[in-house]
């Protein structure tokens, strides 16, 4: 990392919105190949009316986070896990692959160039990665775009939930579906979010901070929350998290079950979860995602009933607080990371 001087930020005060810093990385794919990617200072992207991304949503991103360590080093959590992800997205919405080269320079340069950005060690900040990649150019009938450009951006956030940390938040089951079962729901695409916000403000305005989505076949089966998987922690002392071909593969998902599993010795399971039979097994309920880290969630409505999982003035279960401390320390680096899941920046 370069000069490490760090800009002036109300660091343990920001919460999960956009503050533009001064690098991004921007690389073309024009006749068949990828230019040499570059960092640029504009935040601004010009393209032309007929681009797909404008039109018919040929779009996808990532996220991922990147955090200082106790040492001062700058750690990312498992970005080749988004880079596989992305390609993946990409294959689904007849995209060009972003090399993986292509990928890791675009993240580390940006985040290299941007080092003053990166939230300080302990202030409970972190810096938010955002990769993506969109259909540009000249075009109208609906075909995939004649050029596309990748991107890297970065900006440093807190909490993704209002009153943030590990404080307990809602979930609602609302009437829309996220995702369809042979659509885009296991893919971080565009389109998936734009049909979520609905969802999102129809949530909220009976009280909970985000939607909780039942799988759209039949509605019986949980899926996830708007931008975060599903983990419980049962009275039988196992650990699910919903089986489904519609919800999006989690990287903080994949990671706390092997804590779960490994650390915490629980029997782990991903299978189908029919939330109104199996309510009542549930002792402790969270998503869990990049944004959301692991939320231990209070209740969840649905049919115009709440479910609670915690008593007035209860705070986290102890399974949740021990997978987040885990995570956090093994993201910080404040623990040793046996699984190889940290890259230094
Ligand atoms: C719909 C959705 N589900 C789950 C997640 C969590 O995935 P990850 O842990 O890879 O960030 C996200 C992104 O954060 C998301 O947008």
């Amino acid at each position: 990392m370069g000069n490490t001087d760090k800009v002036s930020l109300d660091w343990s005060n920001l919460d999960f919105s956009y503050v533009e810093t001064d690098y991004r990385y921007t690389a073309r794919w024009q006749n068949g190949s990828w230019s040499e990617g570059e960092l640029i200072e504009s935040a601004l992207m010009q393209v032309h009316e007929g681009s797909t991304v404008l039109h018919y949503a040929q779009s996808c991103f990532e996220g991922l986070k990147a955090q200082t360590a106790p040492s001062g080093e700058v750690l990312l959590f498992r970005p080749d896990l988004n880079c596989q992800r992305m390609a993946r997205t990409t294959n689904r919405l007849l995209m060009p692959e972003v090399p993986e080269s292509l990928f890791m320079n675009g993240i580390l340069q940006t985040v290299r160039a941007n080092a003053a950005w990166v939230p300080p060690y302990g202030s409970g900040a972190s810096l938010y990665i955002r990769p993506f990649l969109v259909g540009v150019g000249e075009n109208l009938g609906l075909r995939p775009a004649p050029e596309f450009e990748f991107r890297v951006f970065v900006s440093p956030v807190g909490p993704y939930y209002k009153g943030g940390g590990l404080n307990l938040i809602d979930l609602a089951v609302i009437d829309l579906d996220r995702a369809a079962p042979k659509g885009l729901g296991a893919y971080k695409a565009g389109a998936n979010y734009a049909g979520g916000l609905l969802a999102t403000r129809m949530a909220k305005e009976l009280g909970a901070q985000e939607a909780l989505y039942l799988d759209p076949a039949g509605h019986r089966f949980l899926e996830e929350a708007g931008s975060a998987n599903i983990v419980l922690k049962m009275k039988d002392g196992r650990m699910v998290t919903p089986k489904s071909e519609s919800i999006l593969p989690s990287v903080t998902r994949r990671s706390v079950m092997t804590l779960a599993e490994d650390v915490l010795g629980l029997p782990v399971e991903e299978r189908p979860v029919p939330f109104l039979e199996e309510v009542d097994d549930i002792e402790e309920f969270a998503a869990c995602g990049t944004a959301a880290v692991i939320s231990p969630v209070g209740k969840v409505r649905m049919n115009d009933h709440w479910y609670r999982f915690y008593g007035e003035g209860e705070s986290i279960g102890p399974v949740t607080q021990q997978l987040y401390d885990r995570l956090t320390a093994i993201q910080k680096g404040e623990e040793a990371d046996p699984y190889g899941w940290t890259v230094v920046v």
